[in-house]
């Protein structure tokens, strides 16, 4: 006897339409008999969707406590300054819960939150390793120790990471480019991997979040993650200066990525608004080179970074919406590149994350996410709700999907934004 039968779910990559069994937390082999039943009828089903880069701490702020009026990165790092001065552990662990709840409703199961460490009392960083305990396996919670106002720049910057580690942290982070010179931001990358070599940690770093040409600090990434034998274990964010790169450059500094099997994460939504600030027109996207990166087999994904602070006051914790803006910003609206959308907040992250037992196996978690659409190209297109959030074979997550109608004709009819009716867009 199964615990729950899944019947007609449309599985993400093949297509194909099959029944899926859970016992015991576990996916198995479909059988007749079983407690519940779940009819999906085409229903596109995924792998539990990661979200790469997230900053929980400052979630919710906004306005806090003033408004970004130039919409700019720097005055966001400003006015978070001001903001990190008020911050107590129950705001934060107030705030981060709300949104925990919100990614966990769209399907997020895995999360890598940076944590601000700029703060002599750590309170963000306290405040997330409470969390993390207290909320156990309802969601995975990876922490990076997050040197927003630098670690070379800031008084006590590296004891503070030192500290950051000590009270749990699970990934060393960095901010290079912020650091007051370039020697300074290749010293707090050397600074970085050394403290994640010593400890055996991950290492995430912010990277070349600019529009300088001259920000150079992958190469350093790069370098150091061969020199220390890291390789599989980097991830830069942002690198968004790479657009900016000269293409002889670019191509240099690709090749390098790819031979020390570092991973990229894209921040399509933060990045989209915050680049390209100090440009008259033409004004540059600043999004890193999504398809070149891809092209020499570099591991590249998505993440969502803001939710309602002060860099970005939108966005609600899906990552369906990161995909969609980055179908348009990093032109990825052919075919093939729309399905790898989905692949970009699954199955990459994963891997960046090192996540173990992640995929729909039979013999694996039965942890999956169930779509109110029935294929890749209508999830990013149409952004719909989860119906189903499956975490060890528990529903964790429901949303009973809006149904909409149209009087036509005088006659009501219903509407589900399908080419026809329950099949997948071409290519889904
Ligand atoms: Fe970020």
């Amino acid at each position: 006897m199964l615990d729950l039968l899944l019947t007609g779910a449309r599985l993400a990559g093949s297509g194909e339409v099959r029944d899926l069994g859970v016992r015991d937390g576990v996916l198995v082999s479909p059988e007749p008999e079983a407690r519940e039943v779940i009819a999906l009828g085409g229903a596109l089903v995924t792998p539990p969707l990661v979200e790469p880069h997230i900053h929980l701490d400052a979630v919710l702020t906004e306005g806090q406590p003033r408004p970004n009026l130039s919409g700019s990165l720097f005055e966001g790092i400003a006015i978070w300054g001001e903001r990190v001065k008020s911050l107590t552990i129950e705001d934060v662990k107030a705030r981060v819960r709300q949104v925990l709840r919100w990614q966990l409703a769209n399907g997020v199961q895995h999360v890598r939150s940076h944590v601000d460490v700029c703060d002599p009392h750590l309170r963000a960083l306290r405040a997330l390793v409470q969390l993390r305990e207290e909320i156990g396996d309802q969601i995975g919670l990876q922490l990076v120790a997050f040197p927003q106002q630098g670690v070379l720049s800031f008084p006590g910057g590296q004891e503070l990471m030192r500290r950051a580690v000590a009270l749990g942290a699970d990934v060393i982070g960095g901010i290079p480019h912020f650091e007051l010179t370039r020697e300074m931001g290749v010293d707090s990358v050397k600074f970085a991997f050394a403290l994640a070599a010593e400890h055996g940690l991950r290492v995430d770093i912010h990277c070349d979040e600019t529009d300088d040409d001259h920000s150079r600090f992958v190469e350093v990434m790069a370098a150091e993650t061969l020199r220390l034998g890291l390789e599989g274990r980097v991830t830069a964010s942002h690198t968004t200066a790479m657009h900016s790169y000269n293409n002889a450059y670019a191509y240099r500094v690709i090749n390098n990525v790819a031979r020390a099997r570092m991973h990229m994460v894209t921040n399509p939504l933060d990045n989209s608004v915050l680049q390209g600030r100090f440009d008259s027109y033409p004004v540059r996207r600043g999004h890193t080179r999504i398809k070149e990166l891809m092209a020499a087999g570099v591991n590249v994904c998505i993440g969502h970074d803001s939710v309602m602070d002060p860099w970005y006051p939108l966005g609600y914790g899906d990552p369906l919406q990161a995909a969609f803006v980055l179908a348009h910003y990093g032109h990825m609206s052919g075919a093939e590149e729309l399905k790898r959308l989905l692949e970009m907040i699954t199955v990459n992250p994963a891997r960046a994350l090192g996540l173990p037992d992640y995929g729909l196996e039979t013999g694996g978690p039965a942890s999956l996410v169930v779509y109110d659409a029935p294929g890749e190209v209508d999830a990013v297109r149409l952004i719909p709700r989860r119906r189903l959030v499956l975490r060890r074979g528990r529903v964790v997550a429901r949303t009973e999907p809006a149904r909409t109608t149209v009087i036509w004709d005088g006659r009501e009819e219903p509407v589900d934004f399908l080419p026809v009716h329950g099949s997948p867009a071409s290519g889904g």
